[in-house]
């Protein structure tokens, strides 16, 4: 194959013809391609990027929730190059090296209680598969052999590989690669917004409790959750929710996984989710903004209990990614940290999500517009048929309604969001965490007429 610029200039055509020849993307229908051209972002700037033709998009998404400190920093982005002067990689198995070390003190200095001991990952997925191997292995070495099944949400995404996926509990994702790995059992979500009438928030928690009795307290090894759940629209935790879980979880012998590869950060304006719901978990798993994405880079954080059994004798944990701890992801995280803290990023975030969430509350005066939810700078907007009775959409009506119009039409307008509908329909936000009244006015000012064009044309009920 020649060198990618001379088959960008010559032999193969255009950055368009490539992609759709050549470019595998992620969750992607790419037969949505033929007719349509793949967006390609050249460029990013703060709180915006830039496409191959130079229009400019509000990066309402943050990446994927990734680029919590905005784009275009080039001084983090430095700190890795920096780091490769002096030892561009090494690995941190029976080896360490400084900046590895050093972030991992940084983390566990930023984490609640004592989450001291840090594994590090490349990514999410990786994150959460590690997690749950090592609550397996966790109850192995403390006499409890037979624990490995984990509870997790019903609609929660928690990453892609076949131990993650377990904990996934979107019936799309999980059918095509059946039979999974053993243990994944689930149990309904905080969706609050759709809870039958007569029915006690409390009850949720207390499923968590009744799955543990169901499958065999002997059996479950964890239980996994996000802060605040991504997949279905951004579900909050009702009061009180997480304080019983964590006296579920002890009454049982279960770990619980704090699921923050979205919600750590700063996205809900803390550096851990479980901080702005108060509740002290036994691991964290983490990614995407632990470095703002400048590197491909995840974390485990476990408390000392968890760490304990593997401190001693012969023992460790049986388990590693050869990229763990990357050294030149390592020091970009530390810049990254830095940069939060020198800006005030947890600030920013807190100073300024009430006026996000009023920006955003002020669409509900649009039919099509039933909830607003969300916390610090991550908030979803369900799209419903009738805001009177709650009712959704068909499987049809969303294909067209998301895919036929909003994702087009919003991008084409200038605005990155997520319309996605693994639950119901939902419209979500989770700009950069520098981000203030200028951006969300501007977020405003793109939805309100496509939401309302989008309501006239799914004939919604007003
Ligand atoms: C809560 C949660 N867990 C795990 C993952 C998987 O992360 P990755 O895509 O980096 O593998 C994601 C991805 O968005 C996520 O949102």
């Amino acid at each position: 194959m020649a060198s990618t610029e001379t088959a960008i200039g010559t032999e193969k055509g255009t950055l368009q013809e490539l992609a759709r020849r050549h470019l595998w993307m992620h969750f992607t229908r790419m037969s949505a391609y033929q007719d349509h051209d793949v967006p390609i972002i050249v460029r990013g700037d703060g709180c915006y990027v830039y496409d191959e033709h130079g229009k400019r998009y509000l990066d309402g998404l943050s990446a994927l929730f990734c680029v919590n400190i905005g784009h275009g920093r080039l001084d983090i982005a430095q700190a890795g190059a920096d780091q490769a002067r002096d030892l561009g990689f090494f690995i941190n198995w029976s080896y360490a090296h400084p900046p590895a070390i050093e972030l991992a003190a940084r983390v566990a200095s930023l984490a609640p209680g004592d989450l001291n001991r840090v594994f590090f990952t490349s990514g999410g997925s990786e994150s959460v598969e590690s997690a749950l191997k090592l609550a397996r292995q966790y109850h192995g070495l403390t006499g409890s052999p037979n624990k490995y099944k984990v509870i997790a949400r019903e609609i929660a995404y928690h990453g892609s590989s076949f131990g993650a996926l377990t904990a996934t509990g979107i019936t799309s994702l999980r059918e095509p690669f059946e039979p999974l790995m053993p243990g994944g059992c689930h149990v309904p979500n905080t969706n609050t917004y759709h809870l039958p009438e007569g029915f006690d928030v409390s009850e949720l928690a207390e499923a968590i409790a009744q799955r543990i009795e169901f499958e065999g307290p002997d059996t479950v090894a964890a239980v996994i959750l996000e802060p605040v759940q991504n997949a279905g629209g951004c579900f909050t935790p009702p009061d009180g929710y997480f304080e019983r879980v964590r006296e579920i979880c002890d009454d049982y012998n279960v770990l619980l996984i704090s699921d923050e590869v979205i919600c750590a950060f700063g996205r809900l304006g803390e550096w851990f989710g479980a901080e702005r719901y108060g509740y002290q978990p036994d691991m964290i798993t983490t990614a995407k903004a632990l470095t703002s994405a400048y590197a491909p880079m995840g974390a485990v954080i476990a408390s000392d209990r968890v760490a304990e059994p593997f401190l001693t004798g012969t023992h460790s944990f049986t388990h590693g990614f050869t990229f763990g701890g990357h050294p030149m992801s390592s020091a970009i995280a530390l810049a990254n940290l830095d940069a939060f803290e020198r800006e005030g990023v947890l600030e920013n975030v807190r100073a300024n999500e009430d006026a996000l969430r009023s920006t955003l509350e002020s669409l509900k005066e649009l039919p099509i517009v039933g909830d607003v939810r969300g916390a610090g700078y991550f908030y979803a907007l369900e799209l419903v048929r009738d805001k009177a009775t709650k009712a959704s959409f068909t499987d049809e009506e969303s294909e067209t309604l998301l895919r036929g119009y909003l994702s087009g039409e919003l991008y084409r307008r200038g605005l990155i969001c997520r319309a996605d509908d693994r639950g119901d329909p939902v419209i979500q936000l989770s700009p950069p965490l520098i981000a203030g009244p200028e951006q969300f006015e501007e977020i405003e000012s793109i939805l309100r007429p496509v939401l309302a064009e989008a309501g006239e044309r799914m004939h919604v009920n007003g």
